[in-house]
């Protein structure tokens, strides 16, 4: 039996950005269904149906609404989260690009669960062609009488990863720099101007018409049973066909690589697979038969993330790789907290030291040291995220950073397969940009 698709359900036969076609295959039923119910009955389908965060905590949805203030005499607002900036990590463009109305249901959907009239969907900068494909799905939605009151923004960031960061997100929608907030008080009490905000991920959003169209029994019934429903799996790296693809949590690595993409490009063998873009620790081959759910990749030591696997051949140089991922999260520091904008600084001096051939063995000491000193030290999870990969493939392949100390040059002699895993930071790459907002 082929296995279930929900994010995306009809893309095959249909062209889903048109409102006729997205009706033909059942879409806005569930809006209509859900506009029957007491708002406290859809945020409970959501609940029950164990729907988790698809932005990288896995938070459940329901419990998260649970927690907006009450009463306070101010609006509640929704805000999506469409920064998806982490480097490997693809899947919501295909949201926007492809089903563009599921993502426009789902924000109506639980805007009525949690009575709100006003949505934000916060775009990555250089989605410039999403943001388009979803305003015209906004227009014809708003067109068609779909919106019943709810006020939907549309915002383009400028190109900051760190405005992926919620509370960062918010500063920016509110015209600040984008810049995490201390916590607590958290979003549910104190979010966008100050009023209680529930923020999820693109890909939640998008899940729940279906939780809605199913009910949570038969959402359970589908992926793992901790973590109910599916994903879209980004995959990339030495693999040999690269791309999105949707199946159910809890699918192993091994089938997510092996059977679903391919394999390894080129036949070769398999050094290490990064489960949840380029933020997580990586997992050595003898893992790959973890099933990609939170809790089963947690207790393996590292974490689902954002779903996008970046596969590494054994041609890749460990010490390049970290490198890139290092400067990736240096250029991204916001440089609000000290551990966070030094420590990427050195872990980026370090590194470069080592994979140039100047390194000492007491580098590696150092650089394991740094990564201490950072992790859990920093305001926000982009200094953690900064240190994973890092000490993580320093753990993990030490013998070839301590080659590059003993040969004073990169063992790989520049044949090494990362142009093909990460690319390099381009300082430039944000610059020109045009925001702008669209409200309707
Ligand atoms: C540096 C940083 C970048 C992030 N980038 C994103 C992002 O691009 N998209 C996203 O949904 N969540 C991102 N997150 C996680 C969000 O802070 C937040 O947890 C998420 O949007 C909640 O949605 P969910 O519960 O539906 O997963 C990022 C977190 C950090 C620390
Ligand atoms: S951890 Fe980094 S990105 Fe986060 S607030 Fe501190 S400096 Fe900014």
């Amino acid at each position: 039996m082929r296995d279930p698709v929900l994010l995306t359900a009809g893309t095959e036969e249909h062209d889903l950005t048109r409102l006729d076609e997205y009706r033909a295959v059942g879409g806005y039923a569930a809006l209509e269904q859900a506009r029957g119910m007491e708002p406290q009955a859809v945020v409970d389908e959501i609940t029950n149906a164990t729907l988790r965060g698809r932005g990288g905590a896995g938070f459940p949805m329901g419990r998260k609404a649970s927690l907006l203030a009450r009463g306070t005499g101010k609006p509640t607002y929704l805000v999506v989260n469409a920064d998806e900036s982490e480097p490997g990590a693809f899947k919501d463009r295909d949201v926007m690009r492809f089903t563009p109305h599921r993502l426009i249901e789902g924000c109506l959907i639980t805007a009525h669960g949690i009575e709100s009239e006003s949505v934000f969907i916060y775009v990555r900068g250089e989605y410039a062609h999403e943001f388009e494909v979803l305003r015209a799905a906004l227009d014809d939605a708003r067109k068609a009488g779909l919106l019943g009151g709810v006020t939907i923004v549309l915002h383009r960031g400028a190109g900051a990863y760190i405005c992926g960061e919620e509370t960062a997100l918010l500063e920016s929608l509110e015209g600040q720099r984008g810049q995490p907030r201390p916590r607590p008080p958290f979003p549910p009490v104190n979010g966008l101007y100050g009023a209680p905000t529930q923020i999820n991920n693109v890909s939640t959003i998008a899940l729940v018409p279906k939780v809605i169209e199913l009910g949570a029994a038969e959402f359970s019934k589908i992926g793992a049973e901790s973590a109910p429903g599916t994903a879209v799996f980004s995959l990339s790296g030495n693999v040999a066909n690269p791309g999105n693809y949707e199946r159910p949590l809890g699918t192993t690595i091994r089938e997510l690589i092996y059977d679903v993409a391919g394999g390894v490009a080129g036949g070769r063998e398999l050094k290490g697979v990064i489960p949840g873009g380029s933020s997580v620790p990586i997992l050595t081959p003898d893992q790959i038969d973890t099933p990609m759910d939170y809790d089963s990749i947690g207790a393996a030591g590292s974490f689902f993330g954002s779903a996008a696997l970046i596969v590494v051949d054994d041609r890749c140089c460990m010490v390049q790789l970290a490198l890139r991922a290092a400067q990736f999260y240096m250029h991204e520091s916001c440089g609000k907290c000290t551990p966070c904008r030094v420590g990427t600084r050195w872990l980026v001096q370090l590194l470069t030291k080592i994979e140039t051939g100047e390194g000492e063995a007491t580098d590696l000491d150092l650089l394991d040291d740094v990564c201490d000193r950072m992790l859990g030290k920093s305001l926000c999870a982009l200094g953690d995220f900064a240190v994973y990969p890092v000490s993580s493939y320093l753990r993990k392949y030490r013998s070839e950073f301590e080659a590059h100390v003993a040969e004073g040059a990169c063992p790989f002699h520049g044949e090494s397969s990362i142009e093909g895993i990460l690319a390099p930071v381009d300082q430039h790459a944000a610059h020109g940009l045009e925001q702008a907002a669209v409200t309707t």
